[in-house]
């Protein structure tokens, strides 16, 4: 079976970023630079998937690799999400949006994409929010495709080996974004990115570690740790290749936010963010029920999208770290010991 971790020029995994973040662009140069670019699968069509696809590899003959979202369909409090609903409703009128009365939910086209992604040979696929089933993998290996499984605890690292996964994602409780729990009802384990590599290395696949990489001596902790590689989010968001939008990359940089903490006030699920107004607004009443309550928001997020106390602010605890360079420089600076670009 195909190992991107064997073709590592640097240690250096690209995080998938759904929701805009993730381009053509930003997964390829990470590619290009001699890291593993992932792109983010989720939230487009799976004829958006195919174009992103072949445009990245117009972009780069390297391998690269692209990441869903497993679905999980469960029993929405309705009492619940209609109070989530009232509550919102004030900003949404503010934003000149109508929330919906109800949101069904949807798998976000999880077996399209399969398709897709076996279609076109993508060389990895890795899986957030839980683990295919058994049948999945197999197709996905039959088409000699690697498949990769991001883990927040040693429970979800033997389930994953178990499964039959070729590598790990180790999601320290640092890393920006999403909390990549298996169910939705799962709490959050809170693991710190050293001990959750530390503690899954045994298991004896390859292990990347993520969460909270802001330096070079972060990169060497978690390969000193027994990972393979660091895999990093945040510190790609100010990128230009990166399609953060404008009002995010400048939060990042601004004084007047100055922490991150974990909400499922945006979609449902936990995910972590710089704290704004809408989280300390908001955190706490969302209802679990996600994609629902992604979707009820999302509304609201699009027409505000230069307000940078309603939109979602994705980042992880290094984000005093991310720099307007390119994705090269990002990952030269994180390297230093990686060849120059006169090969030395
Ligand atoms: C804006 C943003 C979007 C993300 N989207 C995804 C995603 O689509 N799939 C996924 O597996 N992880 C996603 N993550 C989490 C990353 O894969 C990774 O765990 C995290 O970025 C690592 O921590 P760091 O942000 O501190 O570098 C996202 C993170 C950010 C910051």
């Amino acid at each position: 079976m195909y190992s991107f971790t064997d073709d590592l020029r640097v240690p250096i995994v690209g995080a998938p970023m759904a929701g805009g973040t993730s381009t053509p662009a930003l997964t390829a140069a990470v590619s290009e630079a001699g890291g593993f670019g992932f792109h983010g699968g989720a939230y487009v069509s799976p004829e958006t998937l195919r174009a992103d696809v072949r445009s990245i590899r117009e972009l780069t003959d390297q391998p690269f690799g692209v990441n869903l979202f497993v679905p999980e369909q469960v029993d929405v409090d309705d009492l619940e999400f209609a109070a989530y609903r009232e509550r919102l409703t004030p900003l949404a009128e503010r934003a000149g949006v109508d929330l919906p009365e109800s949101v069904p939910f949807t798998d976000d086209a999880f077996d399209a994409k399969i398709d897709v992604l076996i279609a076109e040979r993508v060389p990895v696929v890795s899986f957030t929010f839980g683990l295919p089933d058994r049948n999945t993998i197999d197709r996905l290996h039959d088409a000699e495709i690697a498949v990769s499984s991001t883990v927040t605890s040693i429970d979800e690292a033997r389930t994953a080996t178990e499964r039959g996964v070729d590598s790990l994602c180790a999601q320290g409780f640092s890393a920006g974004g999403h909390r990549a729990m298996f169910r939705i009802h799962d709490a959050d384990p809170q693991m710190d990115t050293l001990d959750l590599v530390r503690a899954v290395v045994p298991l004896g696949l390859p292990v990347v570690g993520a969460g909270g990489v802001a330096t070079p001596l972060d990169v060497e902790a978690i390969l000193e740790a027994g990972a393979v590689a660091a895999q990093v989010g945040t510190l790609l968001l100010r990128t230009p290749e990166a399609g953060t939008r404008q009002a995010h990359k400048d939060a990042l940089a601004d004084p007047r936010f100055t922490q991150t903490v974990t909400t499922r006030a945006y979609s449902g699920r936990l995910a972590r963010g710089l704290e704004n107004d809408f989280i300390r607004t908001n955190d706490g009443h969302a209802p679990l029920a996600y994609p629902q309550v992604n979707t009820l928001t999302g509304g609201i997020r699009k027409a505000s999208e230069s307000d940078a106390d309603v939109i979602n602010l994705w980042a992880g605890s290094g984000f005093r770290e991310a720099r307007a360079v390119s994705v090269a420089e990002v990952i030269s600076g994180l390297t230093p010991q990686a060849p120059n670009r006169f090969g030395q």
